[in-house]
């Protein structure tokens, strides 16, 4: 196998400003700051499985303009292969992020390029496909593109799914997903209309997203780290305590993690135990990708409280 990891995602530029509190429809707060940061759901998996050691191909589309030669140079910066990232059709996607002094943020994406990313792209893209142990996809690429995705996983091949931004998923989308990995409002909106979704008690939620075909469930529970369930039961991982300066991101770096720790034969319980850590380490510092910690780092950081 080339790669440990194929991620098939979205890449963004994200435009980050600081706020107290986030307007109300039709009011107007001062913010501060303007920085622009490479991002995107699938970028930011990319680099973090990257940074951590990796070897990792992203499968993506970015606009021939200036966001997009950002994108790229964080991607080789990373070490992450480049050579699946297409270039042109639309604008680079964009994200525009409010984070308050609590380290939360509140995103708006417009997916410029990443909604031209085509089924015919993963097609033309077998010899990646073919190379990688595990794959990762996102919600930020277009549904049928990322249907495809679960067709076209060679023999033996692990899809971990991450249902960011939440959407309907296809049976056999969930049925290929090993693992699913949700948050709570994720996990929420996919059971909309689901007697789960009335309870507050995330091992309800997971039993219950399990029942509709992944073959494991992650559930991320922010700084009470993450709940997984799987053939082999349930269980909880809590998280290290840090100092949340921007969540931004971490998602990404516990998912991009996960995949990678699953790719070399970790079992769930011991990748999520390390994804935790370093989705943790991630929210200690500013922007996504450049918070991602690296190998030695993230082991630093200890288990649980
Ligand atoms: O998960 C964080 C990411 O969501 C940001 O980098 C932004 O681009 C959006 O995709
Ligand atoms: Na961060």
């Amino acid at each position: 196998h080339g790669y440990d990891l194929l991620v098939v995602g979205s890449a963004n530029a994200d435009l980050v400003i600081g706020v107290d509190r986030r307007p109300g429809a039709g009011e107007t707060v001062l913010g501060s700051g303007l920085s622009v940061h490479p991002g995107g759901k699938g970028a930011n998996q990319a680099v973090a499985a990257a940074r951590l050691g990796a070897r990792v191909a992203l499968l993506a589309r970015v606009g021939a303009d200036a966001h997009g030669e950002l994108l790229l140079e964080s991607q080789r910066a990373a070490g992450v292969d480049t050579v699946g990232v297409l270039v042109g059709d639309g604008p680079t996607g964009v994200a525009v992020i409010t984070v308050d002094g609590a380290g939360d943020n509140s995103i708006v994406v417009s997916p410029g390029a990443n909604a031209r990313l085509a089924p015919q792209d993963i097609r033309a893209a077998g010899s990646l496909l073919a190379a990688a142990r595990v794959v990762s996809v996102q919600l930020e690429i277009p549904a049928e593109t990322v249907a495809e995705v679960t067709r076209s996983l060679a023999p033996g091949a692990r899809l971990v799914l991450n249902a960011s931004p939440p959407a309907a998923l296809a049976p056999e989308v969930l049925a290929a997903c090993d693992p699913l990995v949700v948050n709570e409002h994720e996990a929420l909106a996919l059971l909309g209309g689901h007697p789960a979704g009335d309870s507050t008690d995330p091992g309800t939620w997971a039993s219950a997203l399990l029942s509709r075909g992944p073959r494991s469930v992650v559930v991320t529970l922010g700084a009470a780290g993450a709940l997984a369930a799987g053939r082999h039961g349930t269980f909880t991982v809590p998280a290290p305590r840090v100092t949340v300066v921007d969540t931004t991101g971490a998602g990404d770096a516990f998912t991009g993690a996960l995949a990678w720790r699953l790719s070399t034969g970790d079992g769930l319980e011991a990748a999520v135990r390390y994804a935790v850590r370093v989705g943790a380490a991630a929210c200690a510092g500013a922007g996504a990708q450049s918070s991602f910690p690296r190998a030695g780092d993230a082991e630093g950081l200890g288990e649980g409280p």
